[in-house]
C-alpha cells in the first residue's frame, strides 16, 4: 500500500476537484454568506460579492463544480434581492443578469456535461472515506451519475449504496437532495457525513422554527453539499424552500417505498412523482435493496426517470452464514431449554457482540427479552406497541452498544444501519423469503463474518394464516403462498440456502460451499453446547482476524491474545470518544478498522491513514488518541479526550 500524504496536495488538479473549487474548503469559499438581519448589507458589500462571483465563474466556466457553486451563490443573491432590492444598484443588477445568462447557457437538460478527470471518484473515495477500493457497482453508478444520467441501483443491504450519492455530492458541487424515509435516523446519517467532512444537514418536522430558518439560510448560501429530507416534507414547506435551490442531484434512497409491490410501501413516496421536473430536470438516482423486476420498473416509471442507467448487484452475501432448525425437532430441543435455551447458549457464546432476535409476536418479543435479561444478557425488546420514545431510546442504546441484543418484531426494520451486527436469530419463521432476506441482511453490513440462525415450524405457518390481512383475496392468497414457500425453503435440507434465497430473487448462483449449514453440515447450536459458551470451531468463508483463526500454535496464541487485548483497548477508546461526541461507536471507526489496527499496529499518522476506512478528517479528529494506545502509552482513564467538537 502506498503512503498517502496527510496534507491535500494543493498542486494536484484532482485534489481540487475533490476538495472544492475555491480555496478555504467551503462551497462558497471567500464569498461570505449574508444574514437576513445583517445591518451591513450595503450596496458596496453586494457589489463586491457580485464581483467575486463573476471572477470565480470566469476562472472556471467549464468546471461543473465551479458552475454549480456559482449557481448556488446566484440563488442566494436573488433571495437577498427579494429582501433588500434597494441594496442592488443598476450596475450590480446588470452584472448579476449577465452571470445568470452565462450559467444558463449550456445548462439545459440536454447540455453536455464536462467530463470529470479519470480517477476523480476514486480519489474522492480515498480522500473522504479513506477506502482504497470501490465495492462492486459503486463505480458504475457514480460514473453514470457524474455523466448526468438518471440511474437506478439495486444492491443488497450493506453493499454501500450511500456512497454512490455522497461522492457525486462532493464532485458535482452545488447541493444534492437525499430523499430518505427515515426521519428518526436523519440526525445520525448527517452526523456520519460530518464525521468524514461532508457538509450535510437535514430538514424535517423535528426542527424548531429557529433551526429551520438557520438551515434554510445555510442551504441558500450554498453551505450544504447534502440535504436530507423525507417525502412528506417535500410535499410541504421543505419542497418550496428547496425550489429556490439549484439541485445537482436528487438521490431517492429506499426507493422501493414508492411501489406498492414492494414490502415497505409509503404513500408519501408517491409525492415524488414529478420531482425531476420540479427541480429543473436534475438527474435522479434511485437506490434500493429490493430486488424484484416489478418493483424496479415501478420505481423508474413513478419517478419519471429518463433512460436510466441500471445497476443490479449480486444478492449473494457470502459473509452471512445461514442455518435453520425445525422447532421441536431433536437438534434444537435436544439440549435443555428448547428454542429459548438454544438462543441463550448461542448468545452466551458471543459475549459483547451485537445481535437481533426476531419474534413473531410482541408478547414473545417481550417474553424472550425478559428471559435473556434474567440470564444476564443485555437485551431489550422492540415492537410497534411500545411508545415511540421508548422505541427510539432502545434503538439508540443498541446503536451505541449499551444494549447487545434487540429482541424484536418486524417493526425493527428498515434503516438499521449499525454495521457490526454479528448475528440475526429468527425465533419464529419470517413471512416470506423476501422478508427473511431483508432481516438476515441486517447482519454483517461491514462485510465481516456474521451468523443467521432460523427456527421454523409448521405452527408458524398456521399463525400467519390466522393473522388478519387487509388485502384483497388475491393479496391474501399470495401471502399464503409466500409463507409456504418460506417454509419449504427452510425445511429443504439438501439445497444450498444462499442458492435458494438468491434464486427466489431471480439470480442463479453456484452452491456457496462454505456459508450455510446445508453446504458445510455445521451445527452451530451443538457447537455452542459443546464448547460451553466458548466460540466454537467452525468452518468459515473468511477469516476476520488472526485471533479468530483455528488451531494456533502456542507462540501464535500468545501473539493473538495480545492482539485481542489491543483490540479491546482500541474498542474501549472508541467507546469513550463516541460517548463524548454523542455519536454511535461505529461512526468513530468500524470494527474492521480496529481489527486492522490491532493486527498491523501502525505507529505513525501516515500508517494509520493507509488503513482502509480512515480518511484525513477522521485522522485529524482521532488519530492522536488511537496512536497513543497503539504505541502503548499509558492512557489515563480520567483525562478528558478533546478530539473535535461535539456534534450538536
Ligand atoms: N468501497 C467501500 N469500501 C469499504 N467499505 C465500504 C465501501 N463502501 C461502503 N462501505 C461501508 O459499507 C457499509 C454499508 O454501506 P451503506 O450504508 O451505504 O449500505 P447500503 O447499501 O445503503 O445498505 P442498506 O440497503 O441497508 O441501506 C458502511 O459501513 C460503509 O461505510
Ligand atoms: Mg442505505
Ligand atoms: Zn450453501
Amino acid at each position: 500500500m502506498t503512503a498517502v500524504p496527510i496534507e491535500p496536495r494543493a498542486t494536484n488538479a484532482l485534489s481540487r476537484w475533490v476538495r472544492g473549487p475555491y480555496p478555504g474548503d467551503t462551497a462558497i469559499g471567500n464569498i461570505a454568506p449574508i444574514a437576513d438581519d445583517n445591518q451591513d448589507v450595503t450596496a458596496q458589500a453586494i457589489a463586491r460579492e457580485v464581483e467575486t462571483l463573476r471572477a470565480a465563474l470566469d476562472g472556471g466556466r467549464d468546471d461543473p463544480r465551479v458552475r454549480a457553486t456559482c449557481a448556488s451563490t446566484l440563488e442566494r443573491l436573488r433571495a437577498q434581492w427579494r429582501l433588500t432590492p434597494e441594496a442592488f444598484d443598476l450596475q450590480t443588477t446588470a452584472a448579476l443578469k449577465e452571470i445568470a445568462r452565462a450559467l444558463k447557457a449550456n445548462d439545459g437538460p440536454g447540455a453536455p456535461r464536462p467530463a470529470f478527470p479519470p480517477g476523480a471518484a476514486r480519489e474522492a473515495l480515498k480522500a473522504i472515506f479513506g477506502y482504497d477500493q470501490f465495492r462492486p457497482g459503486q463505480e458504475e453508478i457514480i460514473s453514470a451519475v457524474l455523466a448526468g444520467r438518471d440511474c437506478i441501483g439495486v444492491m443488497p443491504t450493506g453493499a454501500g449504496k450511500s456512497l454512490t450519492y455522497q461522492i457525486p455530492a462532493r464532485l458535482l458541487g452545488g447541493t444534492t437532495l437525499v430523499v430518505s424515509p427515515l426521519i428518526a435516523l436523519m440526525k445520525d446519517q448527517v452526523d456520519a457525513m460530518r464525521e468524514v467532512g461532508l457538509r450535510a444537514t437535514y430538514l424535517n418536522s423535528s426542527l424548531t422554527p429557529e433551526e429551520r430558518r438557520e438551515r434554510l439560510q445555510g442551504l441558500w448560501s450554498g453551505a450544504y453539499e447534502l440535504i436530507y429530507a423525507a417525502p412528506e416534507g417535500l410535499e410541504a414547506s421543505v419542497g418550496s424552500a428547496l425550489a429556490r435551490t439549484r439541485l445537482s442531484l436528487i438521490a431517492v434512497d429506499e426507493a422501493h417505498c414508492i411501489s406498492q409491490w414492494g414490502h415497505d410501501f409509503r404513500p408519501a413516496y408517491r409525492n415524488l412523482a414529478g420531482i425531476k421536473r420540479r427541480f429543473g430536470g436534475a438527474p435522479v438516482l434511485a437506490l434500493t435493496a429490493t430486488a424484484t423486476r416489478e418493483v424496479m420498473n415501478d420505481i423508474v416509471s413513478q419517478l419519471a426517470m429518463s433512460a436510466p442507467a441500471e445497476y443490479r448487484g449480486s444478492f449473494f452475501r457470502r459473509n452471512l452464514t445461514l442455518a435453520a432448525y425445525k422447532k421441536g425437532d431433536g437438534d434444537a430441543s435436544r439440549a435443555a431449554g428448547g428454542v429459548r435455551g438454544g438462543i441463550l447458549r448461542f448468545i452466551r457464546a458471543r459475549p459483547g457482540k451485537s445481535g437481533i432476535v426476531y419474534c413473531l409476536s410482541r408478547k414473545s418479543a417481550e417474553g424472550t427479552a425478559a428471559f435473556l435479561r434474567d440470564e444476564g444478557i443485555h437485551a431489550a425488546a422492540y415492537h410497534a406497541g411500545m411508545p415511540a420514545e421508548e422505541r427510539s431510546r432502545t434503538q439508540d442504546a443498541f446503536r451505541r452498544d449499551d444494549v447487545d441484543v434487540i429482541v424484536a418484531t418486524v417493526a425493527f426494520g428498515m434503516g438499521i444501519d449499525k454495521p457490526d451486527i454479528r448475528y440475526v436469530i429468527h425465533r419464529d419463521m419470517p413471512r416470506s423469503i423476501e422478508s427473511y432476506y431483508q432481516e438476515v441482511g441486517r447482519a454483517g453490513r461491514d462485510g465481516l463474518p456474521s451468523e443467521c440462525v432460523l427456527f421454523y415450524s409448521w405452527a408458524d405457518v398456521i399463525s400467519y394464516d390466522r393473522f388478519e390481512s387487509e388485502g384483497s383475496d388475491d393479496v391474501q392468497e399470495r401471502q399464503r403462498d409466500q409463507v409456504r414457500e418460506m417454509f419449504r425453503m427452510a425445511d429443504n435440507g439438501t439445497r444450498c440456502r444462499h442458492q435458494a434465497v438468491t434464486s427466489y430473487l431471480g439470480e442463479s448462483i453456484a452452491p456457496c460451499r462454505g456459508s450455510c449449514d446445508v453446504c458445510t453440515g455445521a451445527d452451530v447450536l451443538a457447537a455452542c453446547a459443546e464448547t460451553g459458551g466458548r466460540r466454537a470451531r467452525r468452518q468459515r468463508p473468511q477469516q476476520p482476524a488472526a485471533f479468530e483463526r483455528d488451531a494456533p500454535s502456542a507462540a501464535a496464541r500468545g501473539a493473538m491474545d495480545e492482539e485481542g487485548e489491543l483490540f479491546a483497548r482500541l474498542r474501549e477508546l472508541r467507546r469513550r470518544l463516541a460517548t463524548e461526541r454523542g455519536i454511535p461507536a461505529y461512526m468513530v471507526f468500524s470494527d474492521a478498522v480496529l481489527l486492522t489496527m490491532a493486527a498491523t499496529r501502525p505507529r505513525t499518522a501516515t500508517a494509520v491513514l493507509a488503513i482502509s476506512g480512515v480518511g484525513p478528517k477522521k485522522l485529524s479528529q482521532y488519530g492522536d488518541a488511537f496512536l497513543a494506545v497503539l504505541r502503548g502509552e499509558p492512557a489515563s482513564a480520567e483525562a478528558p479526550l478533546d478530539y473535535g467538537e461535539p456534534l450538536a
